[in-house]
């Protein structure tokens, strides 16, 4: 039986998690064993989706908490290394490109123990991103690299990457999208936020050159003021943007803005119904330019570029540039002339996880 640990930390590693310890379970030859790091500890932030998507409890919870970027790195770092130790796993497993993903994987290597990374590959080319620093770092040392869309695997050719390490599997999140549409589509969300389908926007904004500066955030703000007296707008408020908004004295501001709702982060379900029934996407998001590709819901991308560009190529997403002018001038292109691909990038079936275990169960041997 090949023993692979399994990390995750934050709240997107959790929809990627979830159908890769269902498939290492029904192959019957790997011991998965879970490590949740704890870098997301709210209700909201992380046991919801434990709940919502039925993942096992973690057998280890690091328990690490928030922190500076170096110090949570660090403290993942060393409480993860008498896990690895103790029990001597043939491969650590990591997802995404989160501050647990490369500290995690930087343990592993150290140890001798083999490192496979889902969602390789993926680049901004932004260097200011921390995740695109943790994706860098975490490719460089992986031994599996397990990729969900083309231009990953291009990306690590041009780095000199060995190709014989490089497996296009597709998108796991997508996985878990299609395996719980229907439960989803279940969800009293829309009746319990006063919502129609079709008749308002959803926005998510957390990465921190939006949300960071009084400036930024404002220029945001300006657009979303408009677009609210065309149609309402939901925005579940991410901790460290709520923690932003109080600080900056932005709070009041927004509650005047007529028509715009900001609840609390929502769980799985709740969110994908929220989504699948909008009109629009405003997003700064990695995950959810791929989820509404495959809604077929228009999707604009408040940030200058992406990691996911088949989104683009294939899908619903936008670039747009985080600023007032910019935004309502592709908002009211999307409204006016707003056409909509139902193409689906290659291997976005259902299947990736399926296809990520049985390289596992090659690996163990059969
Ligand atoms: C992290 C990831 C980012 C991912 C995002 C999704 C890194 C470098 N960044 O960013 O890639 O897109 O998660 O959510 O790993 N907080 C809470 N409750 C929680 C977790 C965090 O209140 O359960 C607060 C913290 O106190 C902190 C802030 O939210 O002030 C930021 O949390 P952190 O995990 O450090 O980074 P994110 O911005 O969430």
């Amino acid at each position: 039986m090949l023993k692979v640990i399994c990390v995750c930390g934050a709240r997107p590693n959790f929809m990627k998690i979830a159908p890769l310890m269902e498939a290492f379970a029904r192959t019957g030859k790997v011991h998965a064993v879970l490590v949740h790091t704890g870098q997301h500890y709210d209700e909201r932030m992380s046991q919801l989706f434990f709940r919502d998507l039925g993942i096992p409890e973690p057998e280890i919870n690091l328990e690490v908490g928030s922190g500076s970027h170096a110090s949570q790195t660090a403290e993942i770092i060393r409480r993860f290394e008498p896990v690895v130790l103790e029990h001597r796993p043939d491969w650590v497993l990591v997802v995404g490109d989160v501050n647990s993903t490369i500290a995690c994987a930087l343990v592993a290597v150290k140890l001798g123990v083999k490192v496979a990374h889902v969602e390789a590959g993926l680049r901004s080319f932004d260097r200011g991103m921390p995740e695109e620093i943790n994706r860098l770092l975490t490719d460089a040392i992986s031994d599996l690299l397990l990729v969900s869309e083309p231009s990953g695997v291009e990306n690590l050719r041009r780095e000199g990457v060995d190709p014989a390490k490089v497996h296009f599997v597709g998108n796991v999140m997508i996985d878990t999208l299609m395996k719980n549409r229907e439960r989803a589509n279940a969800s009293s969300i829309l009746g319990e936020l006063g919502l129609s389908p079709k008749k308002y926007a959803v926005v998510t904004l957390h990465r921190p050159s939006n949300v960071d500066h009084p400036r930024a955030l404002g220029s945001i703000l300006d657009a979303f003021e408009q677009i609210a007296r065309d149609m309402e707008i939901v925005f579940p408020m991410h901790p460290r943007t709520r923690k932003n908004v109080e600080v900056m004295g932005l709070g009041e501001r927004m509650e005047r803005i007529r028509g715009l709702k900001t609840p609390e982060p929502l769980g799985y379900l709740d969110f994908l119904k929220l989504t699948a029934d909008s009109a629009l996407v405003l997003t700064d998001s990695g995950g959810i330019q791929e989820e509404t590709t495959i809604l077929g819901v228009p999707c604009l991308t408040l940030r200058e570029n992406t990691e996911r560009p088949v989104t683009i190529s294939e899908g619903t997403n936008r670039l747009c540039k985080p600023e007032a002018a910019s935004i309502l001038q592709a908002y009211r292109e999307q409204r006016t002339n707003g056409t909509i691909s139902t193409r689906r990038p290659a291997l976005w079936d259902g299947k990736a996880a399926e296809r990520i275990a049985e390289i596992f169960v090659k690996l163990a041997g059969g």
